[in-house]
């Protein structure tokens, strides 16, 4: 073990770190010149006695994740090991079926994204529509501007195709951050250029460079390339166009496993050919970006950040085209855990204890529920149930678990011994709220106080999944376009289902209306369209119990397709229909399904395709009195 005489010796420039300096320690590898060492400020580290080492001190103070984020500079970073988390939750992520996003919405995740640390944001593809360009503008304009005491704002990037007109409509949405990024890609794999483009490869260099030379001369200094399909292209050409697009000014290289096709080993050697046989490619930053088609987005994306890759593109919750991208909180929380041992002492900027409020928020204005046993983020990613695990864990915490879960923002139920019921004060009730991840407050901590307190009422005691189930219902909801008053169902063998509805519009006017229907859902969303006059098709229904028991609260979740034109032009150059999510909870189970029904209406009003007045109309001209 090293002694802390070390730290004076002189080999630093200053004799002696003062408190919340960052030190790092780098042995030099001798096999590759990647340092493969890496200390902090206050650990134990283990380093041979014969290893060679420099040493670096930064006065910078040090971020609550520990080590220091090097400045921001596009095209190198000052620390060899540092790598760079591009986060396409609202681009990639988006583009995953159902996941419609609002405006609001994707600001809110945008923040959120900020506060876990992320370096660089995929806002969205800004030529898709015009709400899509409008919301990376406000999140260029607002959370790219937002600079915090260490200097850190996140870069806010835009999609294009590697044409003019997608690349201007990028500029124009990213312009108003303090560090504006485009990402123009095209495809490089012979099927792609054949089938999709119908180009040769000739034509796709020339479109490629002539592209970032466009991107560069609208005064953007920080330009990615991605060559979509590399994970299938040939390796002399993808060196070719990437030399190519590094000659004109390229400052990040972005390798897509696009259709998740590659194994690790592969992908990691395609990342080392490149670096190995790419002209120029010691002047930029060399990204991956892998589909989870096989299951390996994250086992390709470390393998690519273990060969050199020093910018990992992922999502939170790992959603995304098909099967989806790598997510943020496995490939972050591997490198956390393995970083020093295994990937060479590599390490990111992320504040872990913010993973699971970000998943959450992400789970519930996506619509994309997780699997139980999603790792890291998952129900069950803490859960121990056999015997055997729960009497290790009672006798070492350690024994069956690598992460504690409060280091990614979750805390153990009971911990606090807080019991939440009818009585609970406003202050119990937040303190279990933060201890789930919330941060939750004013306005909204008074709606779901008020809405805890009249659950508490029929409830005797309120669980965990309980307030979860609270909070998805009351926060996460989008602009309140439509709110349920009353629902009154008649139904069973006897007669026909009936329901009665009371919806309440924005500037709090009463709406009534009455329909039959095949049962008492059925009915109800009639009576709701009766009112609203928005033509949907309901894609998908579905309802759980979120405890056991009579007195359980239910959970609704719907899809639906909106019938007028709100549509968008996704990546590939298609058109598609937009679809909405909307979700409810209860412990009527009519109740929660008619509140899922008009939270995706509202979400689906929201999009701003249709215009303000058209909105007014279809909120002032649907009074139906029965
Ligand atoms: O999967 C893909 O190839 C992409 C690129 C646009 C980076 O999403």
């Amino acid at each position: 073990m090293a002694s802390m005489s070390m730290l004076t010796s002189p080999i630093f420039s200053r004799p002696s770190p003062t408190a919340g300096d960052a030190i790092f320690l780098r042995r030099n590898n001798p096999i590759s010149s990647i340092p493969c060492f890496t200390y902090n400020n206050g650990r134990p580290f283990l380093l041979p006695k014969s290893s060679p080492f420099t040493a670096v001190i930064s006065c910078t103070a040090a971020p609550k994740g520990g080590r220091i984020r090097p400045e921001y500079i596009p095209n190198r970073i000052s620390d060899p090991n540092y790598v760079r988390i591009f986060d396409t939750t609202l681009r990639d992520g988006e583009q995953s079926p159902g996941a419609t996003m609002t405006s609001k919405e994707k600001l809110d995740i945008a923040r959120q994204l900020a506060k876990l640390g992320v370096d660089i944001i995929e806002a969205g593809f800004p030529a898709a529509s015009k709400d899509d360009l409008e919301a990376v503008k406000s999140i260029a304009k607002e959370v790219g501007n937002a600079v915090d005491e260490n200097g850190y704002v996140p870069v806010i990037c835009g999609l294009a195709r590697c044409n003019k007109k997608d690349i201007d409509s990028s500029w124009e949405a990213v312009q108003y951050a303090k560090r504006p990024r485009i990402h123009t890609f095209i495809a490089t794999s012979e099927i792609h250029m054949k089938y999709k483009l119908k180009k040769t490869k000739e034509e796709v260099i020339e479109t490629a460079r002539s592209m970032v030379m466009y991107a560069r001369s609208l005064g953007c200094d920080d330009v990615e390339f991605s060559p979509e399909d590399a994970g299938r292209s040939e390796r002399e050409f993808l060196y070719q166009i990437l030399g190519e697009v590094i000659k004109a000014g390229a400052t990040t290289l972005n390798i897509p496993d696009t259709v998740g096709y590659n194994l690790p080993s592969e992908f990691g050697q395609l990342i080392a050919d490149i670096k190995a046989n790419t002209p120029g490619i010691e002047n930029v930053i060399i990204s991956t970006h892998c589909q989870n088609d096989l299951g390996l987005s994250t086992a390709n994306t470390l393998s690519g950040a273990y060969a050199g890759a020093r910018q990992l593109e992922v999502t939170i919750n790992g959603i995304g085209e098909r099967a989806g991208n790598a997510s943020l909180e496995e490939v972050v929380m591997a490198i956390k855990c393995r970083g020093d041992q295994i990937l060479g002492g590599l390490y990111t900027g992320i504040t872990e204890q913010h993973i699971v409020m970000t998943s959450k928020m992400v789970e519930e204005y996506s619509g994309l529920h997780l699997q139980p046993h999603k790792a890291i983020v998952g129900a069950n990613a803490f859960a121990h149930e056999s015997g055997i695990h729960q009497d290790g864990m009672l006798k070492h915490k350690n024994t069956y678990e690598i992460i504690s879960p409060e280091d990614i923002g979750l805390h153990r139920s009971n911990e606090s011994g807080i019991v939440l019921g009818k009585l609970s004060g406003r202050h119990a009730f937040k303190s279990r709220l933060s201890e789930l991840g919330y941060d939750i407050d004013g306005k909204e901590l008074d709606d779901l106080f008020w809405r805890f307190k009249d659950v508490a009422e029929k409830k005797k005691v309120i669980t965990d999944e309980d307030l979860m189930a609270l909070v998805s219902d009351v926060v996460y909801q989008t602009e309140v376009v439509w709110k349920l008053g009353d629902v009154q169902v008649t139904c069973g063998t006897l007669d026909l289902p009936m329901a009665t509805v009371r919806l309440i519009d924005a500037d709090g006017e009463e709406h009534i209306a009455c329909a039959n229907g095949t049962g008492p859902v059925d009915s109800s969303y009639k009576a709701v369209d009766l009112i609203v006059k928005q033509s949907a098709t309901l894609l998908e229904y579905s309802l759980n119990a979120v405890t056991e028991g009579i007195d359980a609260i239910a959970t609704t979740r719907v899809l639906i397709r909106g019938e007028s034109v709100r549509k968008a032009t996704h990546a590939s150059g298609e058109t598609l229909d937009r679809t909405f999510s909307g979700t409810g909870a209860g412990m009527d189970i009519v109740v929660s399904s008619v509140r899922a029904y008009v939270n995706a209406l509202n979400k689906m009003l929201s999009f701003n395709t249709i215009s303000s007045t058209d909105k007014k109309v279809n909120t002032k001209s649907s009074r139906v009195s029965t």
